[in-house]
């Protein structure tokens, strides 16, 4: 029987760690058998950055996409290879450039989402356009910056529409601030948003069918923010969190994406959910590492060998029907969500196929963790990180987490 070779393209910016733990897994599992019998090999590549024509036909199957946010001719390149040519990407392009922050926030409140009280303001300082001055003097109305913070009550977040990397990010907790913050946004459109003063904050990150809900520490260095803890959650807050990180990224068509929740008392509050392409550092995720990375092999395997079509077409009524539905509680409306969710990302399917095409995986990638080329790889990655005298300690804890994972992962499959 013959093999069906796929190629899968990495789209990269300046990292280097988990790139290399992806190609690593996916040349440790070697071929994979479709349930049908078919044979399926991978290949992983690094792709550069050329001119390319427009009726070019591209060499990959699938891409993972970490640079084209901020990398303007690979995102085009994108949208062409997405449009033209059926390539499989984690993310529609188009909805992930399209639907920001601001959009993420407008559609979870119109599926009946918690989203915090939020009011867009306009710019404080005059747009860059010749048009700006008669346009606004015209039609842009005078308003109460202190009588809008008022009626969402401090304290409150003022942030950028679009948001990332906590840019412009400040908590406002009087009217001084608001208007020492309102004068610096600038050229940044900004949001005000209710502050919820929460127990838990919850970083679910999404890879395909899978979620993983993190502890997240926002106030802590990079490399302190998830914290390692199981059951943080009440399983039913932990069930919401997971089925609104589904329904968002279903929604727009994202496949990898990281969703920001507050959890406080028995509610869940969504603040963040247009992550996609997000951080999947060794050195941030530590102990999660090797699941993201397992996720990863298996959702771009399981797409490529299961022929997935990339799905850019939304299907926005069928969830809007769910959020119009008379007489449906919250609840209720979350379980059709979810239902919908599953329907999007085949979970059922991708759940057997992942327990019989790639049952080798587990152990795989515990023994390559559990090995020296791993330790390689996160000595590597520390030093080019961070600065030398700080070498030292960041390899001992990191060797620390990936050594309770190990620990841990041999004991479930030991379990199982
Ligand atoms: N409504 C809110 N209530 C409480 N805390 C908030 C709220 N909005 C934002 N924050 C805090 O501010 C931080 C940054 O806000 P947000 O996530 O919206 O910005 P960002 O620029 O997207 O940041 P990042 O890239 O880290 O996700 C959050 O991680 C949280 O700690
Ligand atoms: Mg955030």
């Amino acid at each position: 029987m013959t093999t069906a070779r796929h190629l899968i393209g990495l789209l990269l910016g300046t990292e280097d760690d988990w790139p290399t733990a992806f190609d690593e897994i996916l040349r440790r599992l070697g071929p994979v058998k479709s349930l049908d019998g078919g044979a399926h090999a991978f290949d992983c590549e690094r792709i550069t950055i050329e001119p390319f024509g427009l009726r070019d036909r591209p060499r990959y199957q699938l891409v993972i996409d970490r640079l084209a946010y901020w990398y303007y001719h690979p995102r085009e390149w994108l949208k062409k290879v997405a449009m033209m040519d059926g390539v499989y990407l984690l993310n529609s392009p188009f909805t992930f450039q399209s639907m920001e922050k601001h959009a993420a926030y407008c559609a979870m409140m119109r599926l009946g989402l918690k989203v915090p009280e939020t009011v867009l303001v306009p710019y404080k300082n005059p747009v860059d356009n010749s048009r700006y001055a008669y346009t606004s003097s015209r039609y842009n109305q005078p308003f109460d910056l202190d009588a809008i913070a008022q009626k969402i009550g401090y304290p409150l977040f003022m942030k950028p529409y679009d948001g990332g990397a906590w840019r412009g990010v400040s908590r406002i907790n009087n009217v001084t601030e608001l208007h020492a913050a309102y004068d610096q946004s600038g050229e940044m459109l900004m949001h005000l948003q209710k502050a919820i003063d929460y127990d838990v904050f919850a970083r679910s990150l999404s890879i395909g069918a899978e979620t993983m809900v993190m502890k997240f520490q926002p106030d802590q260095p990079m490399h302190l923010r998830y914290a390692v803890e199981h059951s943080f959650l009440a399983p039913e807050a932990g069930a919401e969190v997971v089925t609104i990180g589904r329904l968002v990224n279903a929604f727009f068509r994202w496949e990898f994406n990281s969703c920001e929740t507050l959890v406080k008392g028995g509610d869940v509050y969504p603040i963040d959910y247009a992550n996609a392409c997000p951080d999947v550092a060794l050195t941030s995720l530590h102990y999660y590492f090797p699941w993201a990375m397992k996720a990863l092999v298996k959702w771009c395997v399981f797409a490529l060998v299961t022929d997935r079509p990339a799905r850019l077409d939304l299907d926005t009524d069928r969830f809007f029907a769910i959020a119009d539905e008379p007489g449906m509680s919250y609840e209720e409306k979350l379980t059709a969500y979810g239902g919908l969710a599953d329907a999007y990302f085949e979970t059922e399917r991708y759940q057997d196929f992942c327990a019989t095409s790639l049952s080798r995986l587990d152990q795989i990638v515990l023994d390559w963790v559990a090995g020296p080329g791993f330790d390689e790889l996160l000595v590597r990655t520390v030093q080019s990180v961070y600065p030398e005298h700080e070498h030292e300690m960041f390899i001992a804890h990191l060797r620390g987490l990936l050594h309770l994972w190990v620990r841990d992962e041999s004991a479930r499959l030991d379990a199982a």
